[in-house]
């Protein structure tokens, strides 16, 4: 018997069939790695979606303040989206296209330079394979061939991606653990956090903006110059920490004064999202390379590098890969970027966010569990906290069990919401930039009657 005629096709489920969330879950559970990470604590089967909100596999719906872990900028199927993908396709052009030119591609070119920070619009652009760790590791290498050196600076807290470069400028310690040795020669500094620092109740933006000059400047830092120093604006899965300006002017000069390249993750802030177009030009960080990607690709895989002119000194194929811009995502990333400006859309995040943290920050006046509530535009972060437990500086231990209890009775309520930061203690808050103001307030409603119910159940065994 030849091999393929022991094979079986998969049979599409016949219309009609009562295939339960369960079901879906649990041939999930059986087939997919270990590794799957959003369906243990967000166990829904999503079957459809429009704006901010998702549908499951039963019908019921929820407010998605998740968003693809920010990639939705325009939310779901938003009509402009879902026209350039028609386009794209009616214009018969190639899917699937290396990093040959096509119209599609010429056109987020020119749309994503058309709206870059003033400082990159002269810059080049490079695709990278279509995910945010690919842009990473693509602007790592850029750095290290410009300037010949091998050394890398990195913040605790920060996230950019789980490919193996990248988790060695990851902060999260237990993603890397089981890995040994990753790449050499990075080494992390403190990120000023709010509410809870490494600095105790000093200023955090000052102590650690006189760490970063030390460690590039003294002679004596034990660090060699490094060739690239890499920050996020906001640092996101770290857990909501804005980058303070001072700070970015001090990571600025003492890496300019040393010719270290600085890199500006922005894979998560980019494009409105933190009621700027671009979170690393409002606090004056101009990097000399940006790293883009979700929003970018209007909810398809798309990544790129946009750096200065002058660090382009790559041999031709020195970051090479499949899928670098490909058609289809080049279409819903340009006319998303076109939407956002259109629509004023980073303005609205700054107002949406306003109205956001101002609705957990009243949550919190009445609830001494929620600790600190921070956030820049629709990027916000809410710590929980046990009140009956203080560190050394007097303040309250970050509460994850607590955070995983509100984010389940979040979405028994209708929103999914993400946690993250040390010990997945603080709920965040990612929902696309088209979010209402009265979708905001259900938000703020159900964080508040989440709290509650957990409350409610207190004595439950921890
Ligand atoms: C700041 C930042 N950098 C990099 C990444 C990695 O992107 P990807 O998951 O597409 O590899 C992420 C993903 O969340 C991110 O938030």
């Amino acid at each position: 018997m030849a091999y393929h005629e022991g094979l079986r096709l998969a049979e599409p489920p016949a219309t009609g069939t009562a295939e339960t969330a369960d079901d879906l879950l649990e041939r999930q559970r059986h087939r997919e790695s270990s590794a799957r990470s959003y369906p243990r604590r967000l166990p829904v089967a999503l079957a459809s979606a429009q704006g901010s909100t998702v549908r499951d596999h039963h019908g019921r719906e929820y407010l998605d303040c998740l968003a693809g872990a920010g990639a939705l900028a325009l939310g779901h199927h938003h009509p402009v989206v879902v026209q350039a993908l028609r386009d794209a396709l009616d214009e018969g052009t190639p899917l699937s296209t290396l990093d040959l030119p096509t119209p599609v591609r010429d056109r987020f070119v020119e749309q994503l330079f058309a709206v870059l920070p003033e400082h990159l619009r002269d810059g080049r652009v490079l695709f990278c394979g279509p995910t945010g760790a690919d842009a990473v590791e693509a602007a790592v290498k850029l750095a290290r061939t410009a300037t010949g050196r091998s050394g890398l600076v990195a913040f605790g807290g920060a996230y950019h991606g789980m490919t193996q470069g990248t988790l060695a400028l990851t902060g999260r310690k237990s993603v890397k653990e089981p890995l040994g040795t990753l790449l050499p020669d990075v080494h992390h500094l403190p990120f000023p956090t709010a509410f809870r620092s490494p600095f105790g109740l000093e200023d955090g933006a000052a102590m650690a903006g006189r760490l970063v000059e030390w460690a590039l400047t003294d002679d004596l830092s034990g660090i060699a110059t490094p060739a690239a120093v890499i920050a996020e604006p906001v640092q996101g899965e770290g857990g909501v920490h804005p980058m303070p300006a001072t700070f970015a002017a001090t990571v600025r000069r003492s890496t300019r004064a040393t010719g270290t390249v600085l890199i500006a993750d922005e894979v998560q802030t980019g494009l409105g999202r933190t009621g700027d177009l671009w979170a690393s030009d409002a606090i004056g960080l101009d990097p000399d390379v940006l790293v883009l990607s979700k929003a970018i690709g209007g909810g398809l895989p798309l990544a790129v590098i946009v750096h200065r002119g002058e660090l382009d000194g790559w041999q031709p194929g020195a970051h090479a890969g499949t899928f670098r811009g490909q058609t289809l995502a080049l279409a819903a990333g340009a006319a998303t970027i076109r939407e956002v400006v259109r629509a004023g859309l980073a303005q609205r995040a700054r107002e949406a966010g306003r109205r956001l943290t101002e609705g957990l920050l009243t949550v919190a006046a009445d609830d001494p569990r929620v600790g600190h509530v921070r956030g820049r535009g629709l990027m916000a972060g809410a710590e929980l906290v046990d009140p009956g437990v203080v560190d050394a500086d007097g303040v309250p231990v970050p509460d994850g069990w607590l955070a995983g209890r509100v984010q389940r009775a979040m979405l028994d309520r209708g929103v999914i919401v993400e946690v993250g930061g040390s010990h997945d203690a603080v709920v965040r808050f990612l929902p696309p930039l088209v979010i209402t103001d009265e979708e905001i307030d259900r938000v703020i409603d159900a964080f508040g009657a989440a709290l509650r119910a957990v409350h409610a159940e207190d004595g439950s065994e921890r």
